[in-house]
């Protein structure tokens, strides 16, 4: 008799795992496949393959599964499709589907939780993950950031309104505004796991301090990915430094690739961070930030964005815009 393998340990691969039954129903899923098929797990488990992707009867995937499952054989193959290396293995239940190799954000950079003891040695961080609320977590996370960085609670707090505010605008439904929120407070959380030397250094920062500061997004992904209400405000904490023409930071995302609430949150930052007085430079005139934004509106920025956004400067107390 088989034993049943215990798949939990598969949980938090970077790889995707997929379990089917013979009636390609999913009996087990780790984070990456929910991440990969932007389906949470529980929703995942009890459906069909075929239920989740109505048109994959006719792929190369589905034909080497079938053949894995009648001639209980392993196959390993090129997807073209997804251009992802998988394995295809029988296992007691029916068929495990895996993916080999990482993703390509994953292997730019290269990041484990050990690169980040910032992070881990923080007691107030530990404190908060401990804790049940949401609300006082997140206040924890602030805190955290608020000890290590420079980032004021201003800056924090302006931003979050404002692109809520463009969020609505922009016709968001209700129920993702709570994650642009936390998104948005949460930005530059990422920046807890770089060190003090360069976070705090008031000197020009040379170009490999740079490099280092560039990680703070995928510091941001590897912090908030393992906690499931988190994992929904990464889009802001993980792509707010990408820019639509593709030159941005960490994944180079281009265009609309870059989800909606970080190219909106985009906008917000740099027009909150020009309108201020920095160590670096005197806060810019309205007029020269408003000209600069219009300027970038195709490079670093969405253009409807950018669109938006002078809409909304035309009545900035409705929108919570300065
Ligand atoms: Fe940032
Ligand atoms: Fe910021």
């Amino acid at each position: 008799m088989f034993q049943t393998p215990d798949y939990t340990i598969l949980d938090h691969l970077a790889e995707i795992c997929e379990v089917v039954d013979f009636n390609f129903r999913y009996l087990y899923v780790n984070d990456a496949a929910a991440e990969h098929e932007q389906t949470p797990k529980d929703e995942m488990l009890g459906q069909t393959i075929l239920e989740l992707h109505p048109n994959i009867e006719t792929t190369p995937i589905f034909s080497r599964l079938k053949e894995c499952m009648n001639e209980r054989k392993s196959i390993e193959f090129e997807d073209k499709l997804s251009k992802r290396k998988i394995k295809i293995e029988p296992v007691p239940e029916g068929a495990l589907i895996h993916s080999i190799g990482l993703p390509a954000h994953k292997t730019k950079v290269k990041i484990n939780r050990k690169t980040v003891p910032a992070i881990i040695n923080n007691g107030y961080l530990q404190r908060s993950i401990r804790d049940q609320s949401k609300v006082l977590e997140i206040e924890g996370w602030l805190d955290a950031l608020d000890l290590r960085t420079k980032e004021t609670n201003e800056h924090i707090l302006r931003v979050t309104d404002a692109t809520v505010a463009l969020a609505k605008m922009a016709g968001v439904p209700d129920s993702e505004i709570v994650h642009i929120r936390r998104g948005a407070l949460l930005h530059d959380i990422g920046k807890t796991g770089i060190p003090d030397t360069i976070l705090l250094k008031s000197d020009t920062l040379t170009a490999e301090e740079w490099e280092v500061i560039r990680k703070h997004p995928v510091y941001a992904y590897d912090l908030f990915y393992p906690i499931e209400y988190l994992r929904s405000c990464l889009p802001i904490p993980y792509s707010h430094h990408e820019k639509w023409d593709g030159t941005g930071y960490p994944q180079g995302l281009k265009g609309e690739q870059i989800p909606l609430s970080a190219r909106l949150f985009a906008v917000i930052d740099v027009w909150d961070r020009l309108s201020s007085d920095c160590v670096y430079r005197k806060a810019w005139p309205h007029e020269k930030i408003m000209e600069y934004i219009q300027e970038q509106s195709g490079f670093h920025f969405d253009p409807q964005v950018v669109d938006l956004f002078f809409q909304a400067n035309k009545n900035p107390a409705k929108f919570g815009l300065r």
